[in-house]
């Protein structure tokens, strides 16, 4: 090793050490955390890995010693009875093939022992003190040794007993678990904090952690804080401890406690089996966040022969799933007009891996959603991928804001057609009023006349929109239905044959008899969407009818009585046939041959979703999304868009989303596909 190399290692090691020091005091101490857990776990392994290349520039103090966190100054610090440790980290197969095997020759076993598997729980790990059954002490986990006292906000979480239950507990007895706040509270309490115009938090643990430190208990106790224990520190006499972990639990849950769900397995291969389960579905498995799985050797007597390193035990290791949070740079904020004219801003990134997909775009939902986070162009964002919602920016990196940085100033008006834009009272977005005189609202309206659920038109797509816009062919989505008329100039142009001309023709006409439902999705008035829209077709046996019905003077009461219809799609309705454009468009639909079907009510066979109100989420195996739907209404179910307390059933698919929080938050019954298709299939 030459002497220049042999100074940079050294220069990397202070640096590595340094920086992780400085991020340590920002998580645990500050609760506001400056960069990713992986961005975290990347620095704290390179340091790890060039300490054990370099043996003898290995330091008492470094981070690789010690548990993390160091101790607030607000709260007393006390010491545990027993060290709060941490466990080590796998994060591939072969880590985990790893652990295994060490275990197999540190005792010289002729197999893999049994584990039990825990989700690692994404929150504040905190170590109650019971002595006979009664609580007398709370503390943080600090730096293992010594942690913080927070006794007063930790009697306001419901789910800590303050009395054990039942009889014979140890005399005195530290219960080790994890604080957490679940994700669907995490977004009402942001959504709230925002509101109130106090700090949003980066994420449910920084939630917990900011809530869990309030100086206040009276504030703690608002906090929608929950507690899972899942182990425990001194116990005496030891005898009373149980003699694994899989019967630990069901001590913890006979003492009063809340405990993870547990899995058991005997092998690596296991192991991978349950990860793999786990990652594929860790929104939905559980309603809190988690960052990855614990393996745990589950007799605890072959866990004392084990024993542990300076830091974390060699019976156990967090197998950590891949990062679904990342910070990156927020290199400017673009707006999109959409089809209603909504004004949309959107985060431009420099790209960052989140959870295994590259995001460079990123929502940031609508004004107050940027100032109330006051959320800048420059800034160092967090960024969040959950389930199959698009991307978002959550919150900005305290700190890392250049000087010259300004608030985002959010436009006034159309970035697409330059023309004024409204933002009304009572609403959160603003809007393009210039409809199809705007480019991009006429494109985006184009799109979604031609798409499944309305006219359905083959043929024609994205790029052929734009190009008719472009020739002046389309000004309205009326001039769809004259576009043979052009059949002639079209066949000319590069890329149209034809073959391609006559199909397109060929699709318009067919398209050009409708059905009300369809016609009605495809005028795109704001939540009016495809079963809505057959809930009025229900009602009204034809256009004219359902005309003079929205355009009546007590059209809200008419449209009231529906089933199905509420005050907001009303007044979508009145508002859309009320403005002179929109009819112009309908009369022009007409007048360029459009034609609406008698609407056959749909017959309905009685099933198990007949009267239900469904939701759908993910991905489906066996049937597209449509076809479920339609199967659905085809029994008489109702199928809607989002998860409330009225809905009957949340039926998810693969890779479900948010709509799986929500229904957690309203106790709705989920159905994965099996149950679903069998209850389907039922008659
Ligand atoms: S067992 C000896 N089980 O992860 C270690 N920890 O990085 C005992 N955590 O400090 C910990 N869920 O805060 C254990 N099911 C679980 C856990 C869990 C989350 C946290 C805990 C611990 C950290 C280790």
């Amino acid at each position: 090793m030459d002497l220049f190399a042999h100074s940079s290692v050294e220069q990397r090691l202070a640096e590595l050490r340094e920086k992780i020091a400085y991020h340590n005091h920002r998580y645990h101490t500050l609760d506001a955390p400056e960069i990713s857990d992986a961005e975290y776990d990347a620095l704290f392994r390179e340091l790890e890995k060039l300490e054990a290349e370099n043996p003898h520039l290995k330091v008492q103090e470094s981070p690789t010693n010690k548990v993390g966190g160091t101790r607030a100054a607000a709260f007393s610090s006390k010491a545990h009875r027993a060290p709060m440790r941490s466990l080590g980290n796998a994060f591939s197969a072969e880590d985990v093939e790893d652990f295994v095997a060490r275990i197999v020759k540190f005792l010289s076993l002729p197999k893999a022992p049994e584990f039990i598997i825990e989700p690692k729980i994404d929150g504040v790990s905190l170590s109650l003190t019971y002595e006979n059954g009664k609580l007398i002490q709370a503390l943080t986990r600090g730096d293992g040794e010594v942690g913080e006292d927070v006794t007063a906000n930790v009697r306001t979480i419901r789910s800590i007993p303050q009395n054990l239950k039942g009889e014979g507990h140890p005399t005195l007895i530290e219960i080790r678990g994890e604080v957490y706040i679940s994700e669907a509270d995490f977004v009402q309490l942001n959504d709230q904090q925002a509101a109130q115009g106090s700090k949003v938090f980066a994420n449910p643990r920084n939630a917990a952690a900011g809530s869990l430190r309030q100086l206040d208990s009276a504030i703690t106790a608002t906090r929608p804080l929950q507690f899972l224990a899942y182990s425990t520190g001194v116990c005496e006499p030891a005898s009373a401890l149980p003699v694994s972990e899989s019967t630990l639990i069901s001590a913890l849950q006979n003492w009063g406690f809340q405990t993870p769900q547990t899995e058991g397995a005997d092998s690596d291969k296991a192991l991978m089996d349950i990860y793999t389960d786990w990652q594929n579905r860790r929104h939905t498995k559980v309603p809190y966040a988690i960052d990855g799985l614990v393996y745990k050797v589950n007799d605890k007597a072959l866990q004392a022969r084990l024993g542990e390193l300076a830091r974390t035990p060699r019976w156990a290791i967090a197998h950590k799933f891949p990062p679904e949070q990342a910070t990156t740079l927020l290199q400017n904020i673009d707006i999109q007009v959409g089809r209603t004219g909504k004004l949309t801003p959107v985060a431009k990134l420099t790209p960052v891996n989140v959870g295994g997909v590259t995001v460079s775009n990123a929502t940031l939902h609508n004004e107050d959603y940027i100032s109330q986070r006051d959320i800048r162009i420059d800034d160092t964002v967090f960024v969040e991928r959950a389930g199959d919602v698009i991307p978002q920016v959550v919150s900005v990196v305290e700190g890392k804001r250049p000087a010259t940085s300004q608030p985002f100033k959010f436009p006034h008006s159309c970035p697409a057609c330059g023309s004024q834009a409204v933002r009304a009272e009572g609403e959160a977005d603003w809007r393009c009023v210039n409809h199809f005189n705007c480019p991009a609202q006429l494109e985006a309206q184009l799109i979604h006349f031609v798409s499944r659920g309305c006219f359905d038109i083959d043929g024609l797509g994205e790029k052929q929109v734009q190009l008719f816009i472009k020739e002046g062919l389309l000004k309205t989505p009326a001039d769809i239905f004259l576009l043979a008329n052009h059949a002639d100039v079209i066949r000319t142009w590069e890329g149209f044959g034809d073959k391609s001309v006559t199909k397109l023709t060929e699709s318009i006409e067919k398209a050009r008899t409708t059905t009300f439902p369809r016609f009605l999705a495809a005028l795109g008035i704001p939540n009016i969407g495809e079963t809505t829209a057959h809930d009025l077709a229900g009602s009204f046996t034809d256009w004219l009818t359902f005309f003079s019905a929205v355009t009546a003077d007590d059209a809200e009461a008419k449209l009231l009585s529906i089933e199905g219809i509420g005050p907001v799609i009303a007044k979508a309705l009145i508002a859309f046939f009320a403005t002179e454009q929109n009819v112009a468009l309908v009369n022009a639909l007409f007048a360029n041959g459009v034609t609406i079907q008698a609407y056959q009510s749909r017959v309905k066979t009685q099933g198990y979703f007949t009267g239900k109100t469904v939701v759908l989420t993910g991905t489906l195996s066996q049937m597209t999304r449509d076809e479920a739907k339609a199967r659905l209404i085809a029994q008489g179910a109702k199928v809607t868009g989002s998860v409330t307390g009225n809905t009957h059933y949340l039926i998810a698919g693969e890779a479900g989303g948010s709509k799986l929080k929500d229904a957690a938050k309203h106790s709705v019954p989920v159905l994965d596909e099996g149950v679903f298709l069998a209850h389907l299939n039922q008659n």
